[in-house]
């Protein structure tokens, strides 16, 4: 078993978008270890930021407000650091048909940012890039390995695929070591629950913790790879301190499938209430519709001693018991 602590206990590493749902249990991993934390968000609405996350770690780590696209602040953030996990993002693929601007100045341009002053002042910092399994559009067979064609159908897919691109090259060209991950549908505790953007299951448990109804689109019988994001935390962490997964790109996920309306009967079961409907697809979600997904995480497990320890059920359970203990922070 690999022996994190061994391998970060005194490093220095920047997260960005570290107040957010996967930045923050980086950083609740991180911080254990004996690692020099800082993290940097620009607390964007209505993304994820939420000073909660880090609440009993907050005296232990620094927390630093700015943007990724802030190119003064980044070039005195990027230094010194031995490990940078890259993860601010706008992270709503329809917000990104609304503003494909927006989606493209923070999630490819201030992704250039961070790596073009990595280059000028700190070359030798791993980077880690978390992409999106949206990056493949319709999907073409299944499970999904990393050799799938990458068709993107929404602005926020291309501009992860762009930025993937980016990274691949920073590596060839300057050898900054990066390591870039096409991320399945993240979910768990630390998750902003205010809408239904991203980050379904949490949005569903709120409806049901609510005794709201929950719509399934068409006949719910479309498949999706949900992981837990200690899971994911887990595999992004151990990559990064891996030397073989640099200048490498990983699809990240459970690596098994369930039915939509599997995920919802199991997520009401456990809550203890909340409705059920079915609705027609709208039209909007009809167009950038992947179809079913379900991750390969061969060519991960091959490079890290890593495999998913949550089953959908257990992850569910373990986000209900955290959202009722913290509602009030979240609501
Ligand atoms: N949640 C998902 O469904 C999902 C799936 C695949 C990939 N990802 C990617 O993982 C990363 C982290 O997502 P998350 O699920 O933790 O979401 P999150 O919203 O909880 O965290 C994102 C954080 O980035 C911050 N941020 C946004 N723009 C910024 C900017 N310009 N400068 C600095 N900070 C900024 C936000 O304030 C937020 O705290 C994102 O890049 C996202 O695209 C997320």
């Amino acid at each position: 078993m690999t022996d994190l602590a061994s391998l970060v206990n005194g490093k220095h590493v920047l997260i960005t978008g570290g107040l957010g749902m996967i930045g923050s249990t980086l950083a609740q991993k991180l911080v254990p270890l004996g690692a020099k934390v800082t993290l940097v968000d620009a607390c964007i609405d209505p993304y994820g930021a939420n000073f909660f996350n880090i609440e009993n770690i907050r005296s232990q780590l620094t927390v630093n407000i700015a943007d990724i696209r802030d190119k003064e602040a980044m070039k005195w953030l990027v230094r010194g650091q031995d490990i940078i996990f890259n993860l601010a993002g706008q992270v709503s693929h329809n917000d990104s048909i609304e503003n494909p601007f927006l989606d493209a100045d923070i999630n490819y341009l201030g992704h250039l940012n961070v790596v073009e002053n990595m280059r000028k002042f700190n070359p030798h910092a791993v980077v880690v890039f978390s992409g999106s399994r949206l990056q493949f559009g319709r999907i073409e067979y299944n499970p999904v390995d990393e050799k799938h064609p990458l068709n993107p159908r929404t602005p926020y897919a291309l501009n992860k695929t762009a930025a993937e691109n980016l990274y691949k090259f920073y590596f060839e060209m300057y050898e900054i070591p990066c390591v870039v991950f096409r991320i399945a549908n993240p979910y768990g505790p630390r998750s902003q629950m205010k809408h239904s953007k991203y980050c379904m299951i949490n949005w569903f448990l709120r409806l049901a913790m609510e005794n709201k109804t929950i719509s399934i689109f068409g006949d719910g019988e479309q498949m999706r790879d949900y992981i837990y994001v200690e899971d994911l935390a887990d595999a992004l962490l151990l990559a990064a301190v891996t030397p073989a997964c640099h200048g490498e790109v990983f699809n990240v996920g459970s690596g098994t499938g369930a039915r939509f309306k599997e995920m919802v009967e199991t997520l009401v079961s456990i809550v203890g209430q909340g409705k059920v409907q079915s609705v027609p697809w709208p039209k909007d979600y009809v167009n950038v519709e992947t179809g079913d997904y379900i991750t390969n995480i061969h060519k991960l497990q091959d490079a890290i001693d890593w495999k998913p320890r949550t089953d959908l059920r257990s992850g569910i359970q373990h986000t209900f018991d955290y959202y009722q203990r913290h509602r009030a922070h979240y609501w």
